[in-house]
């Protein structure tokens, strides 16, 4: 079963241009799945129209078998689609608890408050040092550990991560995956993870996709992609 299934989505900004066009992807019940590709390929597009944030012109988004485009990004929130987004996502002038409890939209989520709590303190110790401190006190990767942690206390059931490692050292981008990998395993969660650095995102997951200029290039497992000229390309920055 997949819990999503994106079919030949478009969607856009202006009325005349497209970043997405004519995407199909799946995401197995279990599985990690990356997606790749250059700048502007419509990554973060295609992210969006999953949330509900951009609309999907044409096509369908399915979660759990259920459509969900043109359903209201906090309804799907409340299904439990959580994106750690590329930008922001915490606010500077509230403590680190407060950013935490604050992020517990969903019923479910409000229910298991404490658990969830303790679980990304588990996960992110220093963030629980740091509890009762405002969030802008933090450097970039206790930032997005940060991030990573608002996510859990909404009790995702599909996580999609949306270039996590975006101004950060490599060290601490490497920390940052291989506790995500724990995370997502000790929460059986399915992912779709987006990374500008291709490399990281294939190690990660066990299959993916790539993207350029709105389309799906290429779909194959990780070692499959890696393989290909295209990817080879990314690597570099072509
Ligand atoms: N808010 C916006 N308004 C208008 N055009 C936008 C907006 N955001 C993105 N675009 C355009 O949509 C296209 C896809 O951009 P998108 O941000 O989805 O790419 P991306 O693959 O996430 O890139 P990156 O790796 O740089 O994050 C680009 O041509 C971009 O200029
Ligand atoms: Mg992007």
């Amino acid at each position: 079963m997949n819990i999503l299934e994106i079919k030949d989505v478009h969607a856009g900004y202006e009325p005349e241009a497209e970043a997405v066009q004519g995407v199909s992807l799946e995401v197995g019940d279990n599985e990690c799945v990356a997606l790749i590709g250059a700048n502007g390929a419509g990554k973060s597009s295609l992210f969006k129209t999953i949330s509900g944030i951009l609309d999907a012109r044409s096509g369908e988004i399915l979660f759990r078998g259920e459509k969900i485009n043109g359903l209201k990004p906090h309804v799907i929130v409340n299904k439990g689609v959580i994106q750690v987004p590329e930008e922001g996502g915490t606010f500077s002038n509230l403590t680190i608890e407060e950013n935490l409890l604050i992020a517990c939209q969903r019923q479910k989520a409000k229910e298991n408050r404490e658990k969830n709590l303790e679980t990304a303190y588990h996960f992110f110790p220093v963030l629980k040092e740091k509890r009762q401190l405002m969030a802008g006190s933090l450097s970039g990767g206790q930032r997005k550990m940060l991030s990573i942690s608002k996510a859990i206390m909404g009790e995702p059931e599909l996580l999609l991560l949306d270039d996590i490692s975006m101004g950060l050292a490599p060290k601490v981008v490497e920390d940052l995956y291989s506790m995500l990998k724990e995370l997502t395993k000790a929460l059986a969660v399915p992912v779709l993870v987006v990374e500008q650095i291709a490399d990281i995102a294939l190690d990660f997951a066990e299959r993916g996709y790539v993207m350029a200029q709105g389309h799906i290039l290429l779909k194959g497992t990780s070692q499959e992609l890696r393989a290909t000229d295209e990817v080879k390309k990314l690597y570099i920055g072509g």
